[in-house]
């Protein structure tokens, strides 16, 4: 069954090691899926003063996530959290209140940094946010990178075999994933 993904990328460093690993997962992920980025860097901060008259900025991202049958997070760790770019745009996408985008969406969530523990406090906490938004994630396997230099080419391509394994296998469980979901929770 073909899935469409949204994916967001935690950073918006134009250098960034997680938009290297987002290339790396849409050449690995099966066929079954496809792939958009769902821009965050032009979203202004949130407050809720915007509910009564939505910018047209928070809008696309809410249509976004909704025209997609899934999401995924790849994130990089900002002392020891989610960057707050991102938290924000999760922000954008839960309100006006009674409009929550992430409410029944499948989501993933992985994640590179140069550090051994790889994103994994970020992580746990976006699992927290996304538990409240209602988002059923895949919570196995887990996945936090240790990015090293050369582990993934510029455009992609994993140097090293056991994480390309590893990497290929994510996203065939995130694509079961998707499909065990939406088969209880038909969208729309
Ligand atoms: C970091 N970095 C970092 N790394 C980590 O493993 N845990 C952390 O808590 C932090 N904290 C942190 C805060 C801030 C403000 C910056 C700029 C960086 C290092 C971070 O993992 C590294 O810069 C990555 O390259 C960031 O990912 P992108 O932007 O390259 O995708």
């Amino acid at each position: 069954m073909p899935y469409t993904v949204g994916y967001f990328i935690g950073s918006l460093s134009q250098n960034s090691i997680n938009r290297t690993l987002s290339k790396a997962l849409i050449r690995l992920a099966p066929e079954s899926l496809t792939f958009e980025e769902i821009p965050i860097k032009d979203l202004p901060l949130y407050n809720r003063d915007f509910d009564a008259d939505y910018p047209a900025e928070g809008r696309a991202l809410k249509e976004a996530i909704e025209r997609h049958d899934a999401v995924l997070f790849v994130t990089p760790e900002f002392n020891r959290d989610i960057p707050g770019a991102l938290k924000n745009a999760i922000d954008w996408a839960s309100r006006p209140w009674g409009t929550n985008s992430l409410n029944q969406k499948p989501s993933a969530i992985i994640g590179a940094s140069p550090g051994k523990i790889g994103t994994a406090v970020a992580q746990q906490n976006l699992r927290g946010i996304l538990a409240f938004c209602n988002s059923p994630q895949m919570s196995a396997p887990e996945a936090y990178i240790q990015f090293t230099p050369g582990l993934i080419t510029e455009d992609g391509e994993v140097n090293d075999p056991s994480t390309e394994e590893f990497l290929r296998h994510f996203m065939e469980e995130f694509a079961q994933f998707v499909q065990r979901v939406l088969t209880v929770l038909p969208k729309g």
